[in-house]
């Protein structure tokens, strides 16, 4: 394949359908995410995708039952806990996007110590999307850079997009140029708003759960053929 894209988001949508389909808890359905997450960070890897973003839990996934809150909360860290090595083993480095700070401090230590631990790979990165929400991240970088002007003198005239990028949570990642969404739903749910405004966008009805290394694959020969104009001809 000739072009392959260097940022690859995707948001995994569809667990609770899934498992809803097969007459199991949701819970078995976020499981079974789980392993996908693991195959498609193996396939994006080796087909030299460089950033790969996967939309784990949004600002609005907490107004889930509390029982599910706590159960993705968990998967997560079992996840980072069970496949450090692996993933440390494959040079990926590991960012987190979304807000630390209500995270329950098991998970929040973990995912840090995670990040830290694989701050020197060099191979793919994964950015997980945790606790985040596409608004929040411009009103936090809004703040961050108000903070800047008031005590560093920074000069608000100054601002162009890519300075106040540097604001993002997204800081020094390029911006996504495919972004795949499962399970059908067509929409962004708050997700890297600032992020997308040029991207790619393919949408599948496939339930995460079901979205294997060849579904991937067929996302990114879609991309391929695009053409991408940035507003000129
Ligand atoms: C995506 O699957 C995972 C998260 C949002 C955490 P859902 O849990 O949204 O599954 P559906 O959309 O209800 O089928
Ligand atoms: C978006 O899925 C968030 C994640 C995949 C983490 P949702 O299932 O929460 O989105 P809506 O509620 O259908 O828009
Ligand atoms: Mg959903």
């Amino acid at each position: 394949m000739d072009k392959i894209p260097t940022h690859v988001a995707i948001i995994m949508d569809g667990n609770g359908r899934w498992a809803g389909e097969r007459g199991l808890a949701r819970s078995h359905g976020h499981r079974q995410g789980v392993k996908r997450a693991e195959e498609i960070i193996n396939a994006a890897s080796r087909m030299g995708v460089k950033v790969l973003t996967l939309f784990a839990f949004s600002t609005e996934n907490w107004s889930r039952p509390k029982r599910e809150v706590g159960m993705l909360m968990r998967l997560l860290y079992n996840f980072l806990a069970g496949r450090a090595e692996k993933l440390q083993n494959r040079n990926i480095r590991f960012r987190m996007i979304g807000r630390k700070e209500n995270l329950p401090r098991y998970l929040s230590d973990k995912l840090e110590n995670f990040q830290a631990k694989t701050a020197g790979n060099t191979g793919m990165t994964v950015v997980l999307a945790f606790n985040y929400g596409g608004r929040q991240e411009i009103m936090d970088a809004a703040g961050k850079y108000a903070l800047d002007v008031l005590k560093n003198g920074a000069v608000s005239s100054g601002l162009d997009e890519e300075r106040f990028g540097g604001y993002l949570y997204t800081s020094g990642i390029p911006d996504p140029d495919l972004l795949i969404r499962t399970s059908g739903e067509m929409r962004l749910s708050n997700f890297m708003l600032w992020q997308l405004s040029y991207c790619e966008l393919y949408f599948t009805k496939t339930f995460w759960p079901d979205f294997g290394a060849k579904e991937f694959e067929k996302a990114l020969k879609s991309y391929a053929l695009r053409q991408r104009r940035f507003g000129s001809l």
